[in-house]
């Protein structure tokens, strides 16, 4: 099995004030072998990726436009993203989904883009409480998932990492527990495993939502969990490192 990956989202979080806690993150990850990401807002990536050169800390972004490029005020592509020096994008966060009406579709272009720019795409998906109470959680997810992800007509696919969120479990504090983590992360690879490409079908499937340092290590070892998407949690190097080292 490979090494598990964490990845930090920072969201709208992080000045030039931050880059300390890279600093004091860069001088401890020599003791894990986890492979680590940070997810910066889009305003600090390049001045991350600096700070990485040479060490194993990669540097990713948190959205892209679903756009290739064009009269699009304010926003910022994937290939801009990654001449930025970010090597992965977060598509389809809960909370843009949410706040920005993000549609299925709209991740999917965004997906696309991501691979187009030579970027891996963590594609993240997740039940609501509702779907969660009802028992159609996993029917939920499956259906999100299927949706996000481009459709071969588009072209090669990329690097897919798959992001299991569930929306009740986002800066709440609550989890679920390890056997409904296992059941949905099964899920997902039964879900991805026939109708696509062996490339998609090998995607790293990653947990997220309130991650820490007190329940990283039962989160990180159920066997179907390739590792953390983790938010506040990621925000100070003393919080970051104990889920880091829970990963090996
Ligand atoms: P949280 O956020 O760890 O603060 O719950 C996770 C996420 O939204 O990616």
């Amino acid at each position: 099995m490979a090494n598990k990956a964490i990845v930090g989202n920072w969201k709208m979080n992080g000045g030039t004030a931050t880059l300390a806690e890279v600093a004091s993150l860069l001088a401890e990850l020599h003791e894990t072998e986890a492979q680590v990401t940070i997810c910066p807002p889009a305003t600090l990536i390049s001045r991350i990726a600096e700070m990485a050169v040479g060490t194993s800390l990669k540097v990713g972004a948190q959205d892209c436009d679903d756009h290739a490029s064009g009269a699009h005020t304010g926003d910022i592509s994937a290939a801009m993203l990654a001449d930025a020096g970010a090597e992965c994008i977060i598509v389809g966060h809960s909370e843009r989904r949410a706040a920005h009406s993000e549609t299925d579709q709209m991740v999917a272009r965004k997906a696309r883009l991501a691979w187009d720019a030579g970027l891996a795409a963590i594609l993240c998906v997740g039940e609501s409480l509702e779907d969660r109470e009802s028992g159609a959680e996993i029917q939920a997810v499956q259906r999100q998932l299927l949706a996000s992800i481009p459709n071969p007509d588009t072209g090669e696919p990329g690097d897919l990492v798959v992001a299991y969120e569930p929306v009740w479990a986002i800066g709440s504090g609550k989890t679920p527990s390890p056997e409904q983590i296992g059941e949905m992360h099964r899920a997902i690879k039964d879900s991805i495993k026939e109708p696509l490409s062996g490339k998609i079908a090998k995607a790293p499937i990653l947990y997220g939502g309130s991650v820490s340092g007190a329940n990283a290590k039962e989160i990180l070892s159920v066997p179907e969990v390739d590792g953390a998407l983790v938010g506040g949690a990621s925000l100070k190097a003393r919080d970051f490192m104990p889920v880091i080292k829970a990963a090996g």
